[in-house]
């Protein structure tokens, strides 16, 4: 049975949306988001030349926030937006193309629409594909698209550099535990911690006051290196209240991840956060969740508990972790 896509339901409704896109008060952007007020997520410069002031807003931000952006990270602004540009072209395909990389029963690759039970047995306004991207030998190109021809070069290209950037925020992330500077990153697995790209579509919306993309959550990997289009609508949560993230062009957002607030024993937050939509435009994001290998048991780091620091969280093998999170019923 094929699945509906909200591609296709957003071409056949003009003003209203569904009853099941439509979510409580409590959730409804046009009411509990906040405006005209800049919430303080950090934009740092990473090619300051004081290194030591970029380490310290850096782990500021992960332990005030969970989230930052990032500019001049070194990756070069043509291989962002042909990243952008052949993901695009993915979505804009007829749908038939892109049924071909429908995600199997149980596999967490391919293009889907609902992720986990959601609330009430509402909906989220937005399809997605998910893909590896590395390390190189974890690629299962079966979920690749073939069309546009260039999305492999794209992709492949894409991942080498930001190989590169999340090296560096993990080395000062685990500086800033106290850690040495591969410490952290070994915590999670070392040269197999897995990068799993999804893109985000969310189609234009004729009710973006009562709908949103993705709801509220925290993000179960380590740590999520997020590419969006110029389309506002990622929103963070602080104190009970909604807040816009800023589009910076050529920035990446960085959220803190379930496995690092773990990991650091709660030093760093996992960042709540959740997507709104547009009327006129479709939103699109590319998020890279760093994931430790799906049997690698994720605790608080065994240097940074002790008699006086006990450990906050349970130890748990990181499929076990995700199992639970997207199982557990809502409350
Ligand atoms: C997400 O959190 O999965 C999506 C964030 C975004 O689209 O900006
Ligand atoms: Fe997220």
């Amino acid at each position: 049975m094929q699945v509906e896509r909200v591609q296709g339901i957003a071409s056949t409704f003009r003003d209203n949306i569904p009853e099941a896109y439509i979510r409580s008060e409590q959730e409804q952007p046009a009411l509990t988001t906040v405006h005209g007020l800049d919430p303080g997520v950090q934009v740092i410069d990473m090619s300051d030349p004081d290194q030591e002031k970029v380490h310290g807003l850096i782990i500021n931000a992960s332990q005030e926030w969970g989230m930052f952006q990032i500019i001049n990270h070194g990756i070069p602004s043509e291989v962002i937006m042909k990243l952008q540009n052949v993901g695009k072209e993915f979505f804009e395909l007829p749908q038939e193309e892109r049924e071909v990389y429908a995600k199997p029963p149980g596999s967490k690759e391919g293009y889907g629409t609902f992720l986990q039970k959601e609330m009430e047995g509402k909906k989220g306004w937005v399809d997605h594909l998910f893909h590896k991207i590395w390390p190189p030998s974890s690629i299962n190109y079966q979920f690749w698209p073939k069309n546009p021809p260039s999305y492999r070069e794209a992709n492949k290209d894409y991942a080498k550099h930001l190989n590169r950037v999340a090296d560096k925020l993990l080395k000062t992330l685990s500086l800033g535990l106290g850690l040495k500077e591969h410490e952290l990153k070994e915590a999670m697995g070392g040269e197999n911690l897995q990068y799993l790209l999804k893109i985000n579509y969310y189609p234009p919306c004729p009710r973006p006051d009562l709908a949103l993309g993705v709801v509220a959550h925290t993000d179960m990997s380590s740590l999520t290196i997020l590419v969006p289009n110029d389309v506002q609508g990622l929103q963070a949560s602080r104190d009970g209240k909604w807040y816009g993230v800023k589009y910076i062009p050529n920035a990446l957002v960085i959220h803190i991840g379930d496995q690092l607030e773990i990991l650091s024993n709660g030093k760093y937050k996992s960042v709540l956060h959740r997507t709104t939509v547009n009327k006129e435009k479709a939103r699109m994001s590319w998020p890279v969740f760093l994931e430790p290998p799906s049997e690698f048991t994720i605790g608080p780091h065994p240097k940074l508990v002790n008699g006086e620091n006990p450990a906050k969280y349970k130890s748990k093998k990181f499929d076990d972790y995700c199992y639970c999170k997207l199982n557990k019923s809502p409350q």
